[in-house]
């Protein structure tokens, strides 16, 4: 079957995640848009000035063009509770808002977007609910799920929330459930809390979301499913430069602070810490190890400077070995200074990711999930 020709646009750019995870499925990216001047010159510089318009999104939600598939990293900011009623709090005002508007306007087949995986549980579940009410509402089949950066081969554990919006599928198609997650759930193996609930409606719900769900015209189910790994697992030392420039090492005074660390070598999440800062914040440090994966790295100053020892060397990681860790190419943001890359590799999409989700969709890749088989999908009960 052809692929078919499909046409994106990307909203919160950045340095352009979502824009290579379109490129890898053939889809052809149209327009983008960010606010930040240092990200919209990297993406210029690896993608051409044609499609980036640099400014704020508000300025120009009439310039968007028509387009196949809307996709966007949303900056996560607090939704108003005044005039809060039954769970579903107040959007307006919010990038969120951006969002419903375009998918209202533009009404594009497919959307993908992507955050923080504490949004399903921030504020008891309010955030989401809110967001899912409004998506659900759009006329698209809605389904999120959260994955791990460390699934897809890449030594960084890193967890998102991946939201699709499809016109498409229906309320038994699913993109994100494997058919050994669909048995897992089936029969119960991940123990009574995760297993399948009915669908319920998303206004008069209360708590927080699982890891994985459904919804569509105003109904959601939801369950904790198991992380997938897709893609073998790297160590972090696999990713890292043989010789970097000393000025990334930490000075002599690591080593008189690591006397007052405490050893430890265990692992958390994947991650390798070697010694624990013992006795309150100003004695010693905390040092992970090559062995595991990296802990997710973000856009906060301080965490570019989170110690490592590798080999005989205690130094902070290379904005090369960010690239690598987010799967971007060694030398996608040389536009800009290496202090400045390190910002906008923690705050991107890591490209691989997002393609897995892009691709379950335009080459529709759903599976039906038979209602025989699952109360789930009768909607009968409201609760
Ligand atoms: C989480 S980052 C998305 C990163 C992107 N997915 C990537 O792969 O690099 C959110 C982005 O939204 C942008 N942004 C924030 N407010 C904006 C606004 N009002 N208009 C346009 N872009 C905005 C930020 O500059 C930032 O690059």
């Amino acid at each position: 079957m052809s692929k078919p020709n499909l046409t994106s646009v990307e909203l919160f750019a950045g340095i352009g995640g979502f824009r290579l995870a379109a490129d890898m499925n053939g889809i052809n990216t149209i327009w983008a848009n960010d606010i930040d001047h240092t990200a919209v010159s990297v993406y210029k510089d690896n993608f051409g000035d044609k499609e980036i318009v640099e400014g704020d999104i508000h300025d120009y939600l009439e310039c968007i063009p028509n387009h196949d598939f809307l996709t966007g990293g949303f900056p996560c900011q607090p939704f108003s509770k005044a005039g809060k009623k039954k769970g579903i709090s107040d959007y307006r005002g919010t990038l969120f808002e951006v969002i419903v508007e375009i998918l209202k306007k533009k009404n594009p087949r497919y959307f993908l977007l992507e955050n923080v995986n504490s949004l399903l549980f921030m504020e008891n579940g309010d955030h989401f609910r809110t967001i899912l009410s409004a998506l659900s509402q759009l006329d698209y089949k809605i389904e999120w799920r959260v994955f791990n950066a460390a699934s897809f081969g890449l030594p960084q554990h890193r967890e998102r929330v991946i939201i699709s919006g499809s016109k498409d599928v229906s309320f038994s198609d699913t993109y994100f459930l494997t058919a050994e997650d669909e048995a897992q759930l089936k029969n119960g193996v991940i123990d009574s809390v995760a297993r399948f609930e009915r669908w319920r409606a998303i206004e008069t719900s209360t708590g927080k979301f699982k890891t994985w769900g459904m919804a569509m015209q105003g109904f959601f189910v939801t369950a904790d499913v198991c992380e997938c790994q897709y893609e073998s697992h790297t160590k972090l030392k696999a990713v890292l430069e043989t010789s970097p420039d000393p000025s990334f090492d930490f000075t002599e005074d690591t080593l008189e602070r690591i006397k007052k660390s405490q050893f430890v070598n265990k692992y958390f999440n994947g991650v390798q810490i070697l010694y624990n800062q013992a006795g309150g914040a100003r004695m010693g440090y905390s040092i992970f190890g090559t062995e595991g994966i990296a802990p997710t790295l973000t856009a906060s100053t301080s965490r570019h400077y989170e110690r490592y020892q590798v080999g005989d060397r205690f130094r902070r990681l290379t904005n090369i070995e960010y690239a690598r860790i987010q799967g971007f190419p060694d030398h996608h943001c040389d536009a800009t200074s290496p202090y400045n890359q390190y910002k906008l590799y923690g705050n991107a999409v890591p490209p691989i990711m997002v393609s897995y989700a892009m691709e379950k969709i335009v080459n529709r890749q759903y599976r039906t999930i038979e209602k025989q088989t699952y109360d789930l999908f009768d909607l009968v009960e409201v609760v």
